[in-house]
């Protein structure tokens, strides 16, 4: 029985080298580490900081009959992981994602961060720059209208700023998560003009665009 996977996860999915050393971090259902296994993947570390998601995983693997391929762990983001080539982090907020990035033991060019934050995007893009990280690309997924933004990141080791419009945008050049930010933007410009000015400023070149 072939793993189902909703648009996000498929979206993560096709980011993953499903060849190499994978880390699924906040796993819960662990139906990515599943479908991986499916792939082909032989080495995947599947880990949560809570024991009702690792139950699930528990369930999932057995029902996948993955148990060769797909190891459990309870931990606190990578603490006690060994190096990977591939470190998955879906479904946590932003701040959560690039604390998990930030404590890593084994940053290195070679190894693929593959990120979908569920909130404060732009917190973790410029965190990510901080560290020394860069994002390689991004894409959109859309789940029953709600639009998700996944990214594809390395170690540089360049530490380097970012600005407003790279906070809020990274790499990403879909529309509808255009849409999403400036909403977001506008929100956040009722306390803060900085914000609001660049919402304009994107709605200002949709337009000139024809969008
Ligand atoms: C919303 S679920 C996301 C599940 C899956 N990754 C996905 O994208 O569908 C978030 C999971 O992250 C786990 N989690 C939250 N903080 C964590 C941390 N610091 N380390 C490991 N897992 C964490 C939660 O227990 C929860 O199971």
């Amino acid at each position: 029985m072939t793993v189902r996977l909703d648009r996000r996860l498929k979206t993560i999915l096709g980011m993953v080298r499903a060849q190499g050393r994978i880390a699924d971090i906040g796993t819960d259902h662990a139906l990515l580490p599943c479908r991986l296994f499916q792939l082909g993947a032989t080495d995947i570390i599947a880990t949560d900081i809570a024991d009702g998601p690792l139950e699930r995983a528990a369930q999932s693997v057995k029902l996948y009959g993955a148990e060769k391929c797909v190891k459990l762990m309870k931990c606190d983001g990578l603490d006690g992981v060994p190096p990977r080539d591939d470190v998955i982090i879906a479904g946590m907020g932003g701040e959560t994602t690039a604390d998990i990035i930030a404590r890593c033991e084994f940053l290195n060019p070679e190894l693929h961060l593959i990120l979908q934050p569920m909130t404060r995007d732009y917190f973790l893009r410029q965190r990510l720059y901080e560290l020394g990280c860069e994002i390689m690309r991004e894409e959109t997924a859309v789940v029953s209208r709600k639009v998700y933004t996944v990214m594809l990141c390395r170690y540089t080791g360049e530490k380097k700023e970012t600005d407003l419009r790279f906070r809020f945008l990274g790499k990403n050049t879909d529309e509808a998560y255009l849409r999403k930010q400036i909403n977001t933007l506008h929100k956040m410009g009722r306390s803060n003009k900085e914000y609001e000015l660049l919402a304009r400023e994107l709605e200002q070149e949709r337009t000139a665009a024809g969008s």
